[in-house]
């Protein structure tokens, strides 16, 4: 049994935390917030609450933390969790600074530190199993590689303006799956858009990208989001190679299928969000971590791996500003995968 502690009682927090409650391979002994009353509203799962991260990770009964708190503290709670030999599932990026987060994983490496990112979608049972597949070799070598990724709505500018902007914030899922299944990349090319809200424009962000990556391998990859979708959370990947096309598709609440004989309607709406379309996804992330403490795999996706998308991400920003293609600095480090 793991003893796990939270850190963050937000939005993903809360996910989590459900989430090492219910699992038969460990117990939830702390979740810590600043906020005073926010720890003790995931407590009720059983576990103490905390103001203070340093008074949780340092407990006797941790073994790992779960990082879920803003991004800017990713870095401090991961050392400190290193220091101390536990364990740390961190919530992605890793940092918005792409040095920042190459000097944590230097330090983390260096101590042996036992750290996983939460890029959630690897986990996807539906996009794990075009990769497996994919790497059966069922459609042959991949050459081509489409996701889309569009949010139901934009976050209020407040969220935006300290978010590190839309490629670092949210196309850094993206980021991974394309690492994750084409290998490094050589060259990025970036277009922002605005499109969605003014507001966003005015704190300088995009609400809107497409984005062109090429691999090592010649495989090239596009990438669609946007902050705003009319019909829910737009969740698809298409990898196609020279013998064919594995595709996930959107999910919906339900399959229910109407055909009359002038009308066939394919289902109902798309999940709504992040929270519904990835809920499997955070349980096999969780449990994969929890398996690779007690060492039955790897630390996947790994710090490395948030370095990298990082680095996608600073070279689409580039990209988008100069309208030049950009190769990734440090750039096209081995994604595991
Ligand atoms: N993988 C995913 O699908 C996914 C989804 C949402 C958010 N995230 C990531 O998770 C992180 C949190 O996002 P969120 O949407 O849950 O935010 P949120 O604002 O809902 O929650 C963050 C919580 O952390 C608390 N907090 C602030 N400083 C803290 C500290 N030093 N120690 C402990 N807690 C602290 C806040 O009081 C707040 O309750 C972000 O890095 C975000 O990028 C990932």
């Amino acid at each position: 049994m793991l003893n796990i502690g939270v850190i963050g009682a937000g939005r993903i927090g809360a996910i989590h935390a459900a989430n090492v409650a219910a699992s038969p391979k460990a117990r939830l002994t702390w979740v810590c917030d600043p906020v005073p009353g926010a720890a003790a509203r995931l407590a009720e799962f059983g576990a103490r609450a905390s103001l203070d991260p340093a008074e949780v990770i340092a407990a006797d009964d941790v073994d790992a933390i779960v990082v879920c708190s803003p991004t800017p503290t990713h870095v401090g709670l991961i050392l400190a969790g290193v220091e101390i030999g536990k364990a740390v599932l961190c919530e992605k990026p890793v940092d918005l600074d792409s040095d920042r987060a190459r000097e944590c994983q230097q330090a983390v490496e260096a101590a042996a530190g036992k750290v996983m990112i939460g890029f959630n979608r690897r986990f996807d049972p539906t996009f794990a199993q075009v990769h497996a597949r994919l790497r059966d070799g069922e459609i042959g070598k991949i050459e081509q590689l489409t996701i889309v990724s569009r949010d139901p709505s934009a976050p209020p500018v407040s969220y935006i303006a300290q978010s590190g902007g839309i490629f670092r914030d949210m196309t850094i899922h993206d980021f991974d799956m394309a690492n994750f299944f084409l290998g490094p990349i050589e060259t990025v090319l970036a277009l922002g858009q605005n499109v969605v809200d003014p507001q966003i424009a005015e704190a300088g962000d995009s609400d809107a990208a497409v984005v062109l990556l090429k691999a090592a391998s010649g495989a090239v990859g596009t990438i669609i989001n946007s902050r705003r979708c009319a019909y829910g959370y737009d969740q698809r990947l298409e990898a196609f190679g020279s013998l064919g096309m594995l595709e996930g598709r959107n999910q919906h609440a339900t399959s229910v299928a109407l055909s009359t004989s002038t009308f066939s309607q394919a289902a109902n709406r798309v999940q709504d969000f992040f929270l519904q379309r990835y809920a499997e996804a955070y349980r096999l992330e969780l449990d994969a971590f929890i398996e690779a403490v007690a060492g039955n795999g790897e630390f996947s996706p790994s710090l490395a791996d948030g370095v990298a998308a990082l680095a996608l991400a600073d070279a689409a920003l580039e990209s988008s500003k100069t309208g030049l293609a950009v190769a990734p600095v440090g750039g096209i480090a081995e994604a595991t995968g």
